[in-house]
């Protein structure tokens, strides 16, 4: 059965939230949700969220996967927020729990942060079915922007996370802890080995001033046009890019808070004794 498949588009972190359905009144997914996140004053809205929400409502939608592509750096997860609302289980790659243990030396958390993933309700292995009601889905692993980053595959339609981004951009960074271009590089090919007409649908976007954000593409455009791993490109090549490049780049203006509340499953620390939830900044560590 072919999904049907609603983007909401967050133009501050250039985020894709996906609603995956079949059709009013059937199962779904949600696929990266944003929690919206004011740093200049530490503040946390559900716009976003609510837009999700609004579409599910509308639609008679019964959530069943809350599904997160990796722990993002740029924005906070809405899923703890959606489960709340909406329902529905939430999911993630099964190494998120070597991303949890990194970020928890690097924040000093101690055992308010248990490492085993258990904050998430379910963690997928590499090739393992799933359903969303009629439509079946397979978590792919595709670890290079980050140990733990997944892929789903919905009908005929991959959610690629921060793997791919439009041919125009080429990929995702590598060098967040536990990060490695080798392994992006054979996790793409993996991803470009599915059938050409196979729809890719992107996390990201940042559209220069001559186009629209756009979330989808194909195997066969990526294999032709990505510019930095269309099938001319070898796993050298492009390494030794993607290594000069991150050497470039700063951090994300989000990864400190949203590093924190992402590898939680989008919960917010416990409040302190006068109700008040913090979050840490190791001054130096990035
Ligand atoms: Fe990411």
């Amino acid at each position: 059965m072919t999904p049907q498949i609603e983007a909401f588009y967050d133009v501050i972190t250039g985020t894709f939230t996906y609603v995956v359905h079949a059709g009013a009144g059937s199962a779904c997914a949600v696929i990266d949700p944003v929690l919206d996140f004011d740093p200049k004053s530490g503040r946390t809205s559900t716009e976003s969220a609510e837009r999700v929400v609004a579409f599910v409502r509308e639609h008679g939608l019964r959530v069943v996967w809350l599904l997160e592509t990796h722990a993002h750096a740029d924005h906070l997860s809405a899923a703890h927020y959606l489960k709340d609302v909406l329902g529905g289980k939430i999911a993630i790659g099964a190494s998120i729990r070597i991303v949890q243990s990194a970020f928890k030396r690097i924040f000093n958390l101690g055992d308010e942060l248990p490492t085993d993933g258990r904050q998430f309700d379910h963690l997928f292995s590499d090739d393992e079915h799933f359903s969303i009601g009629e439509l079946g889905g397979e978590a792919l692993h595709v670890p290079g922007h980050t140990p733990a980053d997944m892929a789903y595959r919905i009908g005929d339609a991959v959610f690629v996370g921060d793997t791919l981004f439009m041919p125009d951009l080429g990929s995702a960074r590598c060098d967040f802890p536990g990060g490695d271009a080798h392994a992006l590089y054979k996790s793409v090919r993996k991803l470009l080995t599915l059938p050409p007409d196979t729809r890719l649908c992107m996390c990201h976007d940042y559209p220069p001033p001559s186009r629209e954000p756009c979330w989808q593409t194909t195997v066969a455009e990526q294999r032709r046009d990505n510019i930095h791993l269309n099938d001319a490109v070898s796993a050298e090549q492009f390494v030794a890019m993607r290594t000069a490049r991150d050497r470039t780049l700063g951090m994300p203006t989000l990864i400190l808070p949203a590093i924190q509340i992402n590898i939680r499953a989008g919960a917010l620390p416990e409040p302190e004794e006068n109700g008040v939830r913090y979050l840490k900044i190791p001054l130096n560590a990035f």
